[in-house]
Formats: structure tokens, C-alpha cells, sequence
């Protein structure tokens, strides 16, 4: 991709009469322009395969390879580069067709030296801006890749709440029953009990056990069902701020760097900050487990006129092409039986859509995992 420094134009002016040609890139000098010269299309190509360039002044007249045959050549193979085309007086219609073929503009010679520079500062501009256009696209894109199927988890979220459900009954009185044979195990009679050490640790695995479920349970439970969404003014920026503070230790621990690139826009939305404080803290969890020491977070924000674009970047270890289709799954982890429930991603999707959101990841093995999620400025609907 083609880098647009800021201020300089990378410039190439193509003539074949050498006097003419001089004397523009001189005067084109005074103005700050700092013109690559060629005296033919084939040379202007051979330059053009070399080094990027950003704008061309192209005569159209010239022995050899022709300036419209040249312009064709280069809006087929150098896209972001745009050509302004330099035609005789009488030869008008040259410039018509350049304009057709995808020339920025023509002028015709004699050539207003101001006129031709303010053409190439408009024609630089233009690049800029397509680039944004193009940006814009690319994120939009990636933001609506339908990778994660939302219905298909809608249905297994309704199945999951209520198998949740149904488990906390059985889950509570196998929780009373182990507690009552712990109570018969302490009574003055069974102290003579024999194995009595093995059987109280036995009841102790199952209350742990007992502890994971009805964690899983609950988190299906208060999540799952639609809450009550609460919404009100957001600043992105304190609430990212706020939800650091509550890892501060996690952070400290690992020694994770942390990179803000906030845009300096007002980063204020219309939604409900705790469920969005909860997408944070479970995105954040996860990165912060995916890092080793030393790794770092880099959080971004880049406001669109209807969105917000939040992007969550760890250098952790990535997830696996494999495993990308299934990290919202409800109970889909990799991790150990004490760190994971698999069920904070399923959670942080189920958020996102209520709050008419969208989430997106990309990720690669070894270099690590972004979680872009593209927030509404407003809600009408919700107002
Ligand atoms: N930032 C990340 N880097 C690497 N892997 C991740 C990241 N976020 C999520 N994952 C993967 O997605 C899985 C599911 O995440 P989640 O739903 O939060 O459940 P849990 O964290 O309990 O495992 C994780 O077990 C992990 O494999
Ligand atoms: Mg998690």
C-alpha cells in the first residue's frame, strides 16, 4: 500500500521535449514540488515499477509509447496513483478521453504554472482521500464478516438457561445431602468411623464440584436471560478507565503494558454502561490470560459519525483458525478446569447484540488476538 507522507508529493513529470520539461520542474522546484523527470512513457513505467509515486503529469503527445497508452497502463496497475494529462490546444478531445480512461484532470499547454501546481495539490488530496474511504471500507468489512452465526447462539443460549435452571434444583439438594453427611460425619458416634478421613474428603470434592456448577449455573442464569438494559450518556473513555482500575492487580502482576490510543473525539455513546463494563472485564480477563509477562494490551477507540469502533489488542498467544468459529460457544474454553467456564464470551455476545452492537475478532497463533466491537453513537430506539 502506498504511504502518503503528509506534506511531500511524490511527483513525476513526463515530457519529451526536454526544455519544456526543464523548465516546469524548476519553476514547479519554487513551489516546493520535487519532480522526478522522464522523457518517455516507457521511461515514466520503468520509474513507476521502481518506486511508488503519487501523482504524474503526463504528456499525451510523445514518440514511442503514447500518454493515453501510458495512462491506461498505469490505471491498470498502479490504482492509487493519479495521472493529470498535458495535451496540445487543438487536441482537446485527448483530454476527454484521458478524463474517460481515469485521469485526474487535463490542461493544455501553454501550461499556467499555478494552475498545474494547485491541480497536482487537489489530485494529492484526492488520494488521501480515497485511502480513508478505503480504510473505512476495510474495517466496515471486517466489522461485518459473519463469522459468529447470532442466531444459532440465540437458540442455544434459550436451551442453556433453561438447562441451567433445571440442574440448580438436583444441584441444591446433592448441596444439602453432602452437607448433612458431613453433619453425621462430625457427630461424637461416627468419630470411630473407620475411613472416616477418606469419606469427609470425598464429600469435600463433591461440595468444590458442587461450587463450579452452580457458578457455571449462575452466570447463565443472570446473563443469559434479557436484562433489564439500563441505558444512559457513556463516556468510553472513563469507563475503560474505570474498568482498568478494577484489574489494576491482575495487571501489576503480569506486568502488562498498556497502550491507549483514544481518539480525540468526545467518545461518548448512548447505552447501558454496566452491561458494557461486563463485555470489558471478560474481554480484558481474557487478554490478560492470554499474555505472559511483559505483554501488553493496546486499547483503541476511532469514532465514526454514527459509531464508536473499540478495538481490544493483546500480543497474547493467539487463538487457532480452528477454535475462532467457536469462542462464543457457550462452554468452550481451553482452559483449566479452575480458570474457565467458557462462558464469558457467550455472555459478552449475548450483551452486544442487546445493545444493537457488534463484535469481531481476529487473531493469529504466536502474535496474538483482537476483539473489534463497533458501539452506536445513538439509539433512537432505546432513547
Ligand atoms: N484474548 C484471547 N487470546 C487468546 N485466546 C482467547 C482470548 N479470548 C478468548 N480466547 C479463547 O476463547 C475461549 C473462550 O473464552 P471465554 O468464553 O471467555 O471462556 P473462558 O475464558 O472461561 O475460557 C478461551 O478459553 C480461549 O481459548
Ligand atoms: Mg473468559
Amino acid at each position: 500500500m502506498t504511504k502518503l507522507h503528509d506534506d511531500k508529493v511524490r511527483l513525476l513529470l513526463v515530457d519529451d521535449e526536454e526544455g519544456f520539461r526543464m523548465a516546469i520542474a524548476r519553476r514547479l522546484e519554487k513551489r516546493g514540488f520535487v519532480p522526478v523527470q522522464a522523457s518517455t512513457g516507457e521511461e515514466c513505467l520503468e520509474i513507476l515499477g521502481r518506486d511508488p509515486v503519487d501523482v504524474v503529469v503526463l504528456d499525451v503527445k510523445m514518440p514511442g509509447i503514447s500518454g493515453i497508452d501510458t495512462l491506461k497502463i498505469i490505471k491498470q496497475e498502479y490504482v492509487k496513483t493519479q495521472v493529470i494529462l498535458l495535451t496540445g490546444n487543438v487536441a482537446v478531445s485527448d483530454g476527454i478521453e484521458g478524463i474517460k480512461l481515469g485521469a485526474f484532470d487535463y490542461l493544455t499547454k501553454p501550461i499556467e504554472i499555478d494552475h498545474l501546481a494547485n491541480k497536482i495539490k487537489q489530485a494529492f488530496e484526492m488520494i488521501r482521500l480515497e485511502e480513508e474511504k478505503q480504510k473505512e471500507l476495510e474495517y466496515r468489512e471486517k466489522l461485518e464478516k459473519k463469522m459468529i452465526d447470532t442466531e444459532r447462539l440465540a437458540s442455544i443460549g434459550t436451551m442453556s438457561t433453561g438447562i441451567a435452571h433445571e440442574i440448580n434444583n438436583p444441584l441444591a439438594i446433592i448441596n444439602e445431602s453432602a452437607g448433612f453427611m458431613k453433619y453425621i460425619l462430625s457427630t461424637p458416634e461416627m468419630l470411630k468411623c473407620p475411613r472416616r478421613d477418606a469419606l469427609m474428603m470425598g464429600i469435600e470434592k463433591i461440595e468444590n464440584s458442587i461450587k463450579r456448577a452452580s457458578k457455571i449455573t449462575q452466570q447463565l442464569l443472570t446473563h443469559v436471560k434479557k436484562p433489564e438494559l439500563q441505558f444512559s450518556e457513556v463516556n468510553l473513555k472513563a469507563l475503560l478507565y474505570e474498568t482498568f482500575g478494577l484489574l489494576k492487580r491482575e495487571i501489576k502482576d503480569k506486568q502488562i503494558n498498556i497502550n491507549w490510543e483514544i481518539d480525540p473525539k468526545k467518545n461518548m455513546i448512548w447505552s447501558d454502561p454496566y452491561q458494557l463494563r461486563q463485555v470489558l472485564m471478560n474481554l480484558l480477563n481474557n487478554a490478560i490470560h492470554a499474555l505472559s509477562e511483559n505483554g501488553s494490551i493496546t486499547l483503541s477507540t476511532r469514532e465514526t459519525n454514527e459509531d464508536i469502533i473499540l478495538e481490544i489488542k493483546d500480543n497474547g498467544i493467539g487463538i487457532p483458525k480452528e477454535n475462532l468459529g467457536k469462542i462464543f460457544d457457550p462452554f468452550f474454553t481451553t482452559k483449566s478446569f479452575d480458570e474457565g467456564t467458557g462462558l464469558g464470551l457467550f455472555v459478552v455476545h449475548k450483551i452486544i447484540s442487546n445493545l444493537n452492537s457488534k463484535i469481531d475478532v481476529t487473531s493469529t497463533v504466536g502474535e496474538g488476538t483482537s476483539f473489534y466491537i463497533k458501539l452506536p453513537k445513538t439509539n433512537e430506539l432505546n432513547r
